[in-house]
Order: C-alpha cells, then sequence, then structure tokens
C-alpha cells in the first residue's frame, strides 16, 4: 500500500523528528503541511522538501492556543486540500522538576501542547478521513510510558504522554473498520533539540540518576538520529493496522 498522493499535516515539524518525518513523507510522495511556532525552522523543512522535488507549505502557530488546532487545519485545507494524514508530534518536556515545587500552571500548558492540541487536530480532521473512507492518525508519544517512574523530575512530561496513549487507542476503537487507522509511535531516544534542552536545563530538576541518564545518552553516541526514527515510523503508516503502540524498537 502506498502513501503517494496523499496529504499530510505534520506538527512540530520545524525541526528534529516531525522534520525528518515532513521529509520522508516527501520521499513517499505526500505533500504536507507542517506546523510549529519558529518560522525560520518551518523555512528550513520547506526548503528541504522542496530540494528532493516535494512540497510542503509552512504553517506558523502556537498549539497550545486553545482554537488554534481548527485555524491550523483550515489553512492546511486552503493550501492543499483535505488532510489524510495526521502527525501529532509537536511536545514540550518541560516543566522539569520535583511535582511538589511545580506550579499547576506549568502542567497545564504541557497538556495543552502534548494532549489537547493533538486530540483537538483529530477532531478536525478524522470526521471527514471517515467520511472519505481513508486516514491515517499518528501521535507521537514516549517509552516512559511503559516506565512512568524511568523519569523522575519529569512527571508532568510522562502523565501528558500516558493520556495522548489512552486517547490514541481508545479513538481507534471508535473509528475501527472505518478505513481510518490511529496508532501511537514511540520515537526512541533521538538526537534532537529536546535531548540537548534536557541536558542544557536538567541537571537538579531531574533526579541525578535520571539526568545522569541523558547525559550518557549524548556522550555515549546511543542517541538515534531523527532520520532513522522518522523512518521506523513511515515503514508503518501505509499499513491497515490500528490501535497499535509502535516503537522503533520493534522487530519488524
Ligand atoms: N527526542 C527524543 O529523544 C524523544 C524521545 C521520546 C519522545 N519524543 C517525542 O518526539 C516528538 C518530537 O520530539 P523532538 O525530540 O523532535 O523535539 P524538538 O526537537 O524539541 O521539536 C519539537 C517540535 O515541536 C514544536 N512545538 C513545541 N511546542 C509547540 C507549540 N506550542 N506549538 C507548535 N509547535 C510546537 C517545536 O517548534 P517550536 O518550538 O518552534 O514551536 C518543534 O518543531 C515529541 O512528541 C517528543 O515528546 C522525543
Amino acid at each position: 500500500m502506498s502513501l503517494s498522493g496523499r496529504t499530510a499535516l505534520v506538527t512540530g515539524a520545524g525541526r528534529g523528528i516531525g522534520r525528518a518525518i515532513a521529509v520522508q513523507l516527501a520521499d513517499a510522495g505526500v505533500r504536507s503541511a507542517v506546523v510549529a511556532r519558529t518560522e525560520a525552522e518551518l523555512d528550513e523543512t520547506v526548503r528541504l522538501v522542496n530540494r528532493r522535488g516535494g512540497t510542503a507549505v509552512a504553517i506558523s502557530a502556537d498549539l497550545s492556543a486553545h482554537g488554534s488546532a481548527a485555524e491550523v487545519v483550515d489553512r492546511a485545507v486552503d493550501a492543499l486540500g483535505p488532510v489524510d494524514i495526521l502527525v501529532n508530534n509537536a511536545a514540550v518536556v518541560q516543566p522539569l522538576g520535583s511535582t511538589a515545587e511545580l506550579d499547576i500552571a506549568t502542567w497545564s500548558a504541557a497538556f495543552d501542547v502534548n494532549v489537547f492540541a493533538a486530540v483537538a487536530l483529530a477532531l478536525a480532521v478524522v470526521p471527514k478521513m471517515v467520511e472519505g473512507g481513508w486516514g491515517r492518525v499518528a501521535n507521537v508519544s514516549s517509552g516512559v510510558v511503559a516506565r512512568p517512574g524511568f523519569m523522575v523530575g519529569g512527571n508532568a512530561y510522562a502523565a501528558t504522554k500516558a493520556a495522548l496513549e489512552a486517547h490514541t487507542l481508545n479513538l481507534a476503537e471508535e473509528v475501527r473498520d472505518t478505513g481510518v487507522t490511529v496508532n501511537v509511535y514511540r520515537p526512541g531516544t533521538v538526537d534532537t533539540g529536546m535531548q540537548a534542552w534536557i541536558r542544557e536545563h536538567g541537571e537538579g530538576r531531574l533526579s541525578v540518576a535520571t539526568y545522569t541518564r541523558f547525559v550518557d545518552y549524548h556522550a555515549n553516541s546511543s542517541l538515534i538520529s531523527p532520520e532513522h526514527s522518522a523512518g521506523s515510523l513511515l515503514t508503518r503508516l501505509a499499513d491497515s493496522a490500528t490501535g497499535q503502540v509502535w516503537d522503533v524498537n520493534d522487530q519488524l
């Protein structure tokens, strides 16, 4: 089964895993609306896609703002037509810190991007996908959901990803047998800005053991590339499997 000729909306596509997904979707013949806040990074993603002969349009938006998802989808549809593939990849890892010391507003901000934006985008595109009898939703999660106690000082992040996975698997059942698949993707430990941010800001916020692990990932060169991670998602996206938790480390 091929994705060629389809249209995607990829969030968090200004850098890291999202950018690599957009580029590899272009290689698969998919046109993408790429979404993030930082225009210069989106422009670079568009340039990379164009250089490979693909099509991408940049949509600069803050997905934490309520109402932004519907507006983003309208802009994507105006530019490229109906969205066939939604990749909810945008996320923040903050707030990091001892749970008792964190302001609940910072949890709320994390849920706005990591969960509510993904849900709102799904609400905006899934009905049309069902109507058309074909669609793909992939929600980028984290291995932390399998081991929530493994990231001490990252309680909010772990909770957002667990919520995202529950939403994903529940939605998958709701639309089963419609031609629309909905899956979780755990991308691995990837050499991106998010990892750099944790190394820079995690000391004293994460537990010593957790922080040391993040520093060691980098020092030991055990981080995988965004391209490697994106490639693993792309090999599964066309398939009709639904309601699954895909992990980059799965044996395919
Ligand atoms: N890197 C890893 O090791 C790792 C491990 C497990 C899971 N993940 C997951 O993989 C996904 C991608 O992570 P990454 O490492 O590539 O992160 P990244 O390099 O920090 O990129 C995150 C992207 O999300 C966008 N974003 C963040 N907040 C946004 C907002 N309010 N509105 C719109 N866009 C927003 C960022 O752009 P702007 O800042 O310009 O808005 C950026 O394009 C995330 O879901 C992350 O949780 C990553």
